[in-house]
């Protein structure tokens, strides 16, 4: 507590970002420290979880330092520490619970471990402090792709979510194809504002009439088929036509099955979260929706969109507000419910 703020300590380190900050009283950043190692898996093509594990376990204690003097706080001044449980690279996660648990242990603290998703939904919680349930969530992350109800801070029903690919996933594995670099999300944004998203049809999965899941792998690979086809044919392959034309078919998807769920829950408040809501095509045509259908909608800065402590720091302290702490035997989950 200082100058009569709750202060929690988010501790976040569930693939290739390491990420500490510090937050008050749930939804105001004092600080967020992202230590991305990108970079680093870049080569490879994808996160190597072993090398994600050894980076985390190396940065650590300098990214919780940093987020802590740039809070101008100290451990005395910590009420909570909140900490990703999972799902996540389980190696991964375990780094930043044992350091929580470590910190909670040595400075008498209590601790919260959270889910990686519901963490992402908390991420428009401090975007817009005046925000609360009942809303409708779309988090597309790599690991993910969900429409989560959100009835109240304790309860949350997954409506749908993806049956194979998570729309990340999809994103980063056609950028490869493509000679795109690691993250191919990005890439593949950037390099569709050259392509045209009409050139070629590629599938729109909507699966059984009414189902809110998704399933991008047939899209993905359509993608593979259409470059094989050209290229034995001997065509030139137009990458920037490939790049709009595949993520305007994912962008349809995710735009059609969220307008479907605001119909059938009658909510009147969406939010976005996880790494491709950073997407400018989805962001555009969400927003172009909601204003359509009436619906406000919270879209959080990039920043807080891909992973970071600030969102872990918020749905701990939302845990915490409900009488809910862990104890030091709490376990890191790869996949875990709600
Ligand atoms: O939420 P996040 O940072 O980490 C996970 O929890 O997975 O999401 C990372 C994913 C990657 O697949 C990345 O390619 C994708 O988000 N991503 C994007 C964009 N920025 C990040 N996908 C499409 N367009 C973007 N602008
Ligand atoms: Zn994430």
């Amino acid at each position: 507590m200082k100058n009569g703020r709750f202060l929690t300590l988010g501790i976040e380190t569930s693939c290739d970002e390491t990420a500490a900050a510090v937050v008050a009283d749930g939804r105001a950043v004092c600080s967020n420290i992202i230590s991305s190692q990108i970079d680093i898996h870049r080569v490879f093509g994808g996160v190597v979880p072993e090398i994600a594990s050894r980076h985390h376990l190396t940065n650590i204690n300098t990214v919780i330092e940093t987020a802590m003097k740039e809070a101008s706080v100290s451990f005395d001044d910590i009420d909570l520490i909140g900490v990703t449980k999972g799902p996540g690279l389980v190696g991964a996660v375990l780094i930043g619970l044992s350091t929580a648990k470590a910190l909670s242990y040595a400075m008498k603290k209590p601790f919260v471990g959270v889910h990686h998703i519901k963490a992402h939904v908390c991420s428009s919680l401090i975007q817009d402090t005046e925000l609360k349930p009942p809303f409708l969530s779309l988090i597309v992350s790599g690991g993910h792709t969900d429409i989560i109800d959100i009835v109240s801070l304790r309860e949350y029903k997954l409506l749908g979510q993806s049956r194979d690919d998570a729309a990340g996933e999809a994103f980063d594995k056609v950028a490869r194809v493509l000679g795109l670099s690691y993250p191919g999300g990005p890439e593949i944004d950037r390099l569709a504002t050259k392509g045209n998203p009409k050139s070629i049809n590629f599938k729109r999965v909507m699966l059984e009439e009414g189902s809110l899941d998704f399933s991008f792998s047939g899209t993905k690979t359509g993608v593979l088929n259409y470059i094989n086809t050209e290229k034995q044919a001997g065509r030139d392959i137009n990458t920037a036509d490939i790049a709009a034309s595949f993520q305007a078919s994912v962008v349809d998807v995710l735009v059609e099955k969220t307008r479907m769920a605001l119909k059938k829950t009658g909510r009147k408040t969406l939010v976005l979260g996880g790494g491709v809501a950073a997407n400018s095509s989805l962001r555009t045509r969400i927003k172009e929706v909601c204003s359509e259908e009436d619906i406000s909608l919270i879209l959080p800065s990039p920043e807080l969109c891909t992973d970071n402590a600030a969102m872990v720091a918020c749905a701990a302290t939302m845990d915490y507000k409900t009488g809910i702490e862990d104890s030091l035997d709490l376990d890191a989950y790869s996949t875990i419910a709600f």
